[in-house]
């Protein structure tokens, strides 16, 4: 079967990766492959792609879109098997805030206003692209996420799209708390603004809550043939609604989109998985792992002098002078967003749930490692600047991802919400069991107890303070039951959530049209 993917991100190629997205574009592709299939993955080529070696034009397609006429020109960028193909569409619109940069960050006064009319260049641009077949016609479109949302749209309803609308879709959730909202019209970023002159029916596209606004998101899920997922549990979690006081992140809205969905036998829950290589990253010395970690922070610096660097550069060289081998180190790897960190920077009785945290681990210490809101990066740091058993690496090396994967004593990933998470699932491949708020993917890959550990509550507090007894009962084992603590990295080290038993479900549950 012939697969054609539609996303913001593509991880295989250089560049090509800021979130989750991006390593389900790099990983499930070659895994459906490897099944026999043929896949085109397409991604705007944000002026970097279509540079990158080997990448080669292959075609201009002239379209309308936004009132005006508008050329992109399609790449073929190498992928190294032969049933992969890679494809960059280009366009000046795709590079607004610099060479190879995804995503541009909107005022919270207009969210996604500048996205959302390059992603929705992007999906008229592949409409069109596949109805004059400058793209391969596939036997199955598989949409990632709002970026390729309005594909669905305008499969559907744009009367010049007729070609292409027998091709069976489907659409995967991979975040429901981004949808890409717009205003209908009133608005340079807006529906009409777009698409002047179209009369889409409204009954799938506006908003739930926002009758004045079109939700891409909530037409793809209307529109495609099925609708997948990132894990089983976040698949049950948005069939309800989001509850702010309860600490619950549900359908953000469109769960009654999403029971109709599931009402119908369209909505599907399928973990997503990660490689398992021959050999393994290997397990540090304390020494090593922080010698590591200021060689990488020392290297930031030299590039960009900020305080955070300079906090972490002085905690690790206080660190290296007792690197203290029979004290736990706590790690964290991850995007710093409200969604991964809410719940340890929430307030707690005038200080956050981390401090409380960090005084329970007595020497033990806790790395944090990722970027992201720069609001959360200046918590983080300031707290690290008080708290000796603290450090924040603020940025993203992946050999510096890897020696706290494989080196850490225990994970932290107390998401708010998860629809379904690699990081907990790389630490286990390494032997480190997590500690996690027990949502979406993270409840479908740790059992309590067994793997790993998991805490709950039926409020954001609650959920705080079953997080710190939960940190306290592993710690203690960690501690005094070094037998059952080795039985867990080992339980961990077990587990597979290979890509090729999510592929083999995605032919038997989503592409389920047949096809050559
Ligand atoms: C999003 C989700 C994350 C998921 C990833 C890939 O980033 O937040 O949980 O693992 O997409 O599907």
């Amino acid at each position: 079967m012939h697969i054609l993917m539609l996303a913001a991100e593509n991880g295989a190629l250089p560049g090509g990766k800021v979130g989750g997205i991006g390593d389900v574009i790099r990983d499930l592709p070659r895994a459906l492959v490897a099944r026999g299939h043929r896949v085109s993955v397409v991604t705007p080529g944000y002026g970097h792609f279509s540079c990158l070696p080997g990448a080669q034009a292959i075609a201009k397609t002239a379209l309308a879109f936004g009132g005006e006429r508008h050329t992109v020109t399609w790449y073929r960028v190498p992928s190294q098997l032969p049933a992969l193909e890679y494809f960059a569409v280009e366009h000046p619109r795709f590079n607004v805030d610099g060479v190879g940069k995804i995503y541009h960050h909107d005022s919270p006064e207009r969210p996604f206003a500048t996205d959302a009319t390059r992603f929705a260049l992007l999906c008229s641009a592949v409409a069109r692209g596949l109805v004059e077949q400058a793209l391969p016609r596939p036997d199955v479109l598989h949409l990632h996420d709002w970026h390729a949302a309005l594909l669905a749209l305008l499969q559907q309803h744009d009367g010049s799209c007729r070609s292409i609308r027998d091709i069976p879709s489907v659409y995967s959730i991979h975040n429901l708390s981004l949808q890409g909202i717009r205003p209908l019209t009133g608005d340079v970023s807006s529906l009409a603004a777009w698409f002047p002159g179209s009369s889409f029916p409204l009954a799938d596209m506006v908003d739930p809550r926002y009758s004045d606004c079109i939700n891409p998101t909530r037409a793809a899920i209307r529109l495609c043939g099925k609708i997948h997922a990132v894990s089983p549990t976040y698949a049950q979690e948005i069939l309800s609604p989001t509850d702010t006081e309860r600490g619950f992140v549900g359908g953000e809205g469109l769960e009654a989109d999403l029971r109709d969905a599931a009402d119908q036998g369209r909505l599907v829950g399928i973990l997503n998985g990660v490689d398992y290589p021959d050999t393994a990253h290997p397990r540090l010395s304390r020494q090593v792992l922080f010698e590591h970690a200021l060689e990488t922070v020392v290297a930031w610096r030299s590039t960009e002098d900020l305080r955070m660097h300079h906090v972490a550069i002085e905690r690790l060289e206080q660190w290296l002078a007792a690197p203290a081998d029979d004290a736990p180190v706590l790690t964290s790897v991850g995007r710093l967003t409200v969604q991964k960190l809410g719940l340890l920077l929430q307030g707690l009785e005038g200080h956050t749930v981390l401090e409380d945290l960090l005084s329970r681990l007595d020497d033990g210490r806790l790395m944090i490692l990722g970027n992201g809101d720069a609001a959360l990066e200046g918590r983080l740091t300031e707290i690290a600047a008080r708290v000796p058993n603290l450090v924040f690496l603020r940025g993203f090396a992946e050999r510096l991802g890897n020696d706290l994967y494989s080196s850490g004593d225990l994970f932290l990933m107390p998401s708010s919400f998860e629809p379904c998470g690699i990081s907990q699932m790389l630490a286990m491949r390494a032997g480190q069991p997590c500690l996690a708020h027990s949502v979406g993917g993270l409840r479908d890959t740790i059992q309590q107890g067994v793997s790993g550990f998991l805490f709950s509550g039926a409020t954001p507090a609650e959920q705080a303070a079953n997080l710190l007894t939960c940190v306290d009962a592993a710690l203690a084992m960690w501690r005094k039951q070094p037998q059952a603590w080795q039985a867990l990295r080992e339980q961990a080290a077990a587990q597979r959530f290979t890509w090729d038993a999510a592929a083999q479900r995605m032919e038997e549950e989503l592409y389920v049209w047949g096809g050559g």
